[in-house]
């Protein structure tokens, strides 16, 4: 049998497999609006390598994963990762040929700025965005860029890292510079990835770079997270949006709270409440001014504990400044979970205190399949949950899937159909709150193009939709089958 037969043999198969699995309803075949957007997430930390070449600063995740013993539990790190420093070329090739139409990456603000400040800027950083930027846009790819994921420069660790106010000002250079460098081709700017996880595993688990285990740092660093992207928000709106008229964004990590008996309001009512924590504490005061009435009496009670030092509210100049600070919402989503209450409390969750906090009791239903990692089940339906509740909760803002993707083992080869019925089930279903519901979704990302460094799992799981060789110094790429499904859907803009 030809590869080209195996290959569309394998996606039928997977087609089927997906229809009738994939969601409550049955499969729509419909198209997206046009213009709607199509491509991939990436992070400086997780794809670039040359952690040390050309002039290039250390950043927490490079100290992190060089600590002896390593953190990482198959002990490598990203000091080369998928080489895209030296191989963008070979990535937007297979953006072209995959047939996004946009493509998300990180700056990493150590190549840019060396020691984190702005005393010191190196042309080589700012020479190599131009170069991936200039690319994508020859290639007709729109270049989004994310000016933080998680990866601080180490000496403005060494002063605190986010729970310094200092640093807000630090970030707000950096920004301005990128803004000054890059601005004049960038239309999408995210101010921070997933700040949620960042300050929740980074601070409080320990899992992440620095690998702090304090709840107060966590939630002082959240605060200076909120205020950093409200000042960089206001400065582009003073100084960039007349003449770049560009957006900006914070992309928020959001799993869906399923109550684990729909019937039964008090399940209903904590998943309500599990959704108003996890986005109380970015999302509600950069759209409504402060956080929401749950993030306070929860502040309120860990600082009755003794716990944090953080205040319970912003200051009213702190809230004008932060209040409306968007022009989009962007959303990570991978999974959902079962919730209900319990005086016992369970483990923390990723990107959240529900856990250690509420009593909440979570867990998954068996039937759920899942991939490679345990906290992510596959869960089509929750994104459409989610994206209604955030519409109706968030009043209709504009929303970005910035992140959606299936884990799985490094051995699992190139014909991922798990992965092929992931993203045609997720997307059905992003289909369907576009199309039935009316949420303003405009653009899909699939995490990731390249199999890549995993933060605290190394390689050990990846989300690629092509397999690279990382044992081999030249770190080939090879298209996996969901690159062909994407690729259609891409074509088709959605199921025809
Ligand atoms: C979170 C991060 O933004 C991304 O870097 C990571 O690869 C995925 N989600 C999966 O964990």
């Amino acid at each position: 049998m030809s590869i080209f037969c195996k290959v569309a043999n394998l996606i039928t198969f997977a087609i089927l497999v997906s229809n009738s699995v994939c969601g409550e309803d049955a499969f729509l075949y419909d198209v997206f609006p046009p213009g709607f957007q199509w491509g991939f997430s990436t992070s400086s930390y997780q794809i670039e390598g040359a952690w040390n070449e050309d002039g290039k600063g250390v950043n927490i995740w490079d100290t992190f994963v060089h600590r002896f013993p390593s953190p990482i539990p198959d002990k490598r790190n990203g000091d080369i990762a998928c080489d895209s420093y030296h191989k963008f070329d070979h990535d937007v090739s297979l953006l072209k040929y995959i047939g996004a139409n946009v493509y998300r990456f990180s700056l990493s603000w150590s190549r840019i700025l060396p020691t984190g400040r702005i005393d010191h800027i190196n042309p080589a950083g700012i020479q190599y965005y131009n170069n991936l930027i200039n690319l994508l846009l020859a290639n007709g790819i729109e270049p989004i860029v994310t000016l933080h994921q998680w990866d601080l420069p180490q000496p403005l660790m060494d002063i605190g890292g986010w729970q310094n106010e200092e640093v807000i000002q630090h970030f707000s250079n950096f920004a301005n510079l990128a803004f000054h460098a890059f601005g004049d081709r960038i239309r999408k700017w995210v101010t921070f990835n997933e700040p949620n996880v960042m300050c929740v595993h980074g601070y409080l688990t320990g899992k992440y770079a620095p690998g702090h285990k304090n709840i107060n740092e966590a939630l002082n660093s959240a605060r200076n997270i909120v205020k950093s992207h409200a000042k960089v928000y206001r400065l582009y709106d003073r100084v960039f949006r007349l003449h770049q008229g560009g957006k900006v964004g914070m992309a928020l990590f959001s799993y869906w709270l399923e109550p684990k008996d729909p019937q039964n309001p008090a399940h209903r009512k904590i998943a309500e409440y599990g959704m108003q924590i996890m986005w109380g504490s970015f999302a509600f005061p950069i759209v409504f001014g402060n956080y929401n009435d749950e993030t306070k009496q929860l502040l309120g009670k860990l600082r009755k504990l003794k716990l944090t030092s953080a205040p319970v509210e912003f200051t009213l100049e702190e809230s004008v400044e932060i209040k409306g600070s968007y022009d989009f919402w962007g959303l990570n989503h991978y999974s959902t979970y079962l919730v209900e209450p319990s005086k016992l409390t369970s483990s923390i969750l990723h990107g959240d205190l529900i856990g250690l906090v509420l009593g909440a009791k979570i867990s998954v239903d068996p039937k759920w399949p899942q991939g490679a990692r345990n906290d992510i089940t596959v869960v089509p339906w929750g994104l459409r949950k989610t994206l209604n509740w955030i519409k109706e909760r968030y009043g209709s803002p504009e929303i970005y899937i910035m992140e959606n993707g299936y884990p799985d083992y490094p051995n699992a080869g190139v014909e991922d159909v798990s992965r092929v019925q992931f993203h045609r089930g997720y997307i059905n279903e992003m289909l369907k709150a576009v199309r039935l519901d009316g949420v303003g979704v405009t653009m899909y990302l699939a995490c990731g193009l390249l199999d890549s460094f995993e933060w605290s799992l190394g390689y050990t799981v990846n989300f690629g939709v092509v397999y690279v060789n990382h044992s081999d110094p030249e770190r080939p790429r090879t298209p996996k089958l969901s690159s062909a499904c994407l690729q259609q859907i891409f074509a088709e803009n959605g199921f025809t």
